[in-house]
């Protein structure tokens, strides 16, 4: 079986006895990994990290620290990333939606970019009170109508996909927003889970004629969506120089599972190990902590942290039994699942396993199915050193916003 990387199984272990399980733990090393890696690859551009990626306030503190920005596309997603220190000046405002409560804040906030998803999107800015915010440049989002040749769920750069408008609409709209001065450019996002640069290739085809029609046109946003592992950076910086020079813009991109993804490891104790013709493992982290397997027949590394009790190796070669192996969840449907035909060693009741690649869209697309609480959060920082930076949710925190109305109708 593949080695894991950091932390040390030691680590967790000693971790899954302090904290209890489900765990997440994000080591904070590994996210200064993966930033150096990006910045590396593509030097000019400004990082707007996508927080629906990873939402720890611990995560975006780290990540302000280090003078990445923020995508944001609701309310809460500005609001933590505000709470968190992320600089405005570095902050892109998106998505289909934009309620007025995002609007308020991100005018109150002064965000530097908003990425215009509809002409409809425009209009709602410029009819309320003050007009268009001062000091915000309006990106507006292309449709570039080509298949990103991911899976569908994130296919968003498909013609038939709600986001963005057409090329030719989005030039008719971006030459309205160039006229009262508001205009930065255009924004993409194709998709997630990308592993092919020539995607953006495409992309950037799409933009060519936009940029040759529109010179006011200064800046690129071309979204995340780089897969972890398998999308090759270097190519998409050697791709970008090459475009965004000659033309003197400004490039930002939105990542958030290249910064994040290989940062977190939910860790889950196995409670109960079912032989048969399959081999279950029935493990007290599901698809209410981790949906991905669940929702886009996600593969995620799983390694055991120990074995029969005993804690592995960071390096130990271990047997796999020759029985297919699923790590299931504890709830009540097949879905529920971490992981299909998993090699895994003869593990017992009570062992740890560690769900690897879980740094993105892990706890922020957790839910409360079937009354699940949150699994708490850890985060390793420089020094090695782990620090609880969420607490497991209380079982109260599941009806601590529920109206009784039986109360309601008696009068005390
Ligand atoms: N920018 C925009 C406008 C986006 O919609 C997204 C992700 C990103 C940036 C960041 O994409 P990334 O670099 O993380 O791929 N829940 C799915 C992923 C959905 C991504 C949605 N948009 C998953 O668990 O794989």
């Amino acid at each position: 079986m593949p080695s894991r990387s950091a932390p040390t199984t030691a680590h967790l272990a000693a971790l899954a006895e302090t904290y209890g399980t489900p765990l997440w733990v994000y080591d904070l090393r590994v996210v200064d990994t993966a930033l150096a890696t990006v910045r590396a690859a593509i030097p000019d551009a400004t990082l707007a990290f996508a927080v629906k990626a990873n939402a720890s306030g611990a995560v975006l503190r780290h990540l302000a620290i280090r003078g990445v920005g923020a995508e944001a596309i609701t309310i809460g997603e500005l609001a933590r990333s505000l709470r968190a220190g992320i600089d405005p000046a570095r902050v892109v405002v998106g998505g289909p939606a934009q309620d007025e409560a995002l609007r308020a804040l991100a005018r109150e906030a002064r965000v530097a970019r908003v990425s215009l998803d509809s002409r409809s999107q425009w209009r709602d800015w410029c009819d309320e009170p003050d007009g268009w915010p001062q000091g915000t440049l309006a990106f507006v989002r292309v449709n570039p109508g080509l298949d990103p040749r991911t899976h569908e769920h994130m296919a968003v750069g498909k013609a038939d996909s709600k986001f963005g408008l057409t090329p030719d609409e989005a030039l008719a709209l971006a030459r309205e927003v160039a006229s009262s001065g508001a205009l930065a450019g255009f924004h993409v996002h194709a998709g997630s889970q990308l592993t092919d640069p020539s995607v953006h290739e495409g992309v950037l085809a799409t933009l060519a004629p936009l940029y040759d029609a529109l010179p006011q046109a200064r800046e690129l946003d071309l979204g995340g969506g780089f897969a972890l592992p398998g999308y090759p950076l270097e190519r998409l910086g050697a791709l970008t120089d090459a475009w965004v020079r000659p033309r003197g813009l400004r490039l930002w991109l939105e990542p958030g599972r290249a910064l994040v993804a290989a940062a977190g490891t939910l860790l889950t104790r196995v409670l109960h190990v079912k032989e048969g013709p399959r081999r279950h493992l029935i493990a007290d982290a599901g698809m209410a902590d981790l949906v991905r397997p669940a929702l886009y027949g996600a593969e995620h590394p799983i390694h055991p942290v120990t074995v029969a009790g005993r804690v592995v190796g960071d390096d130990e070669a271990l047997e796999a039994l020759d029985v297919p192996t699923d790590v299931d969840g504890p709830l009540c449907e097949n879905a529920d699942r971490l992981g299909r035909d998993v090699r895994l060693p003869a593990l017992a009741s009570g062992d740890l396993l560690a769900v690897g690649l879980a740094g993105a869209y892990g706890l922020g697309m957790g839910s409360h199915y079937a009354s699940h609480t949150h699994a708490a959060e850890v985060v390793i920082d420089a020094h090695g050193a782990a620090h609880l930076a969420r607490r497991r949710q209380p079982l109260d925190a599941l009806w601590a916003d529920e109206v009784d109305a039986e109360a309601e109708r008696t009068p005390a």
